[in-house]
């Protein structure tokens, strides 16, 4: 018999290589107990909505035009009807509010392109933390992936991973290594890990 899986949103705002990896993860059979469920995208001409399509997975645009409340509760909306269980933040670059993280207290889980407590929370997205963490000089950064909470990028951590700085990185060069070697690795394992203990509790 097939064994019990949480229903998973995984949010987007740009190309989605991790939204990609999670779903390279489950075709390898590497996330038994997650069902993707859904693909919701701020952003109507996001790549990563066209990754979903491919996969077979639906897919929500709810854009941010008349404020925040109107934003998460459409949000919101969409997901409590679809009895969504966990959400997985993948590139998703709005902050959610404390109303709005209430509702999922450690069932939503985000990727963060560094070793967190470095260079997070509030203005530290995308290819700004990359210039960062080059800018002050680090010779190791990573991901991590934590649950979400009122803090941005502050609630508890799942896994780290370390990535070498190289001279001569640009932040591109090191964002994508970071992608390679961290953060297409610990998002879909984290997401297996916190469904599988969803699952069974
Ligand atoms: C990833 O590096 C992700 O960690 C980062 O944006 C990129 C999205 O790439 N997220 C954040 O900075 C959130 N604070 P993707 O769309 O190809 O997955």
């Amino acid at each position: 018999m097939d064994n019990k899986k949480a229903k998973v949103a995984v949010f987007v705002s740009g190309g989605g290589t991790n939204l990609q990896a999670i779903i390279d993860a489950r075709d390898a059979g590497k996330l038994p107990h997650v069902e993707l469920a859904l693909v919701i995208s701020d952003v109507k001409d996001a790549y990563a909505l066209t990754r979903a399509e491919k996969a077979g997975i639906e897919t929500k645009v709810v854009e941010r035009n008349d404020g925040r409340e109107a934003f998460e509760k459409a949000i919101l909306d969409i997901l409590f009807e679809k009895e969504i269980d966990l959400i997985v933040l993948a590139g998703f670059m709005r902050i959610l509010s404390a109303d709005f993280t209430s509702h999922f207290p450690e069932r939503m889980i985000n990727v963060h392109p560094s070793l967190i407590p470095s260079f997070c929370g509030k203005g530290f997205y995308g290819l700004r933390v990359h210039e960062a963490a080059l800018s002050y000089g680090v010779k190791v950064s990573g991901a991590t992936v934590h649950f979400v909470n009122e803090i941005p990028d502050g609630g508890r951590i799942i896994m780290q991973k370390a990535v070498e700085v190289k001279d001569g990185d640009t932040p591109e060069i090191l964002q994508r290594r970071i992608m390679e070697e961290a953060e297409w690795k610990i998002l879909p394992a984290s997401l297996e890990k916190v469904a599988k203990e969803y699952v069974e509790k």
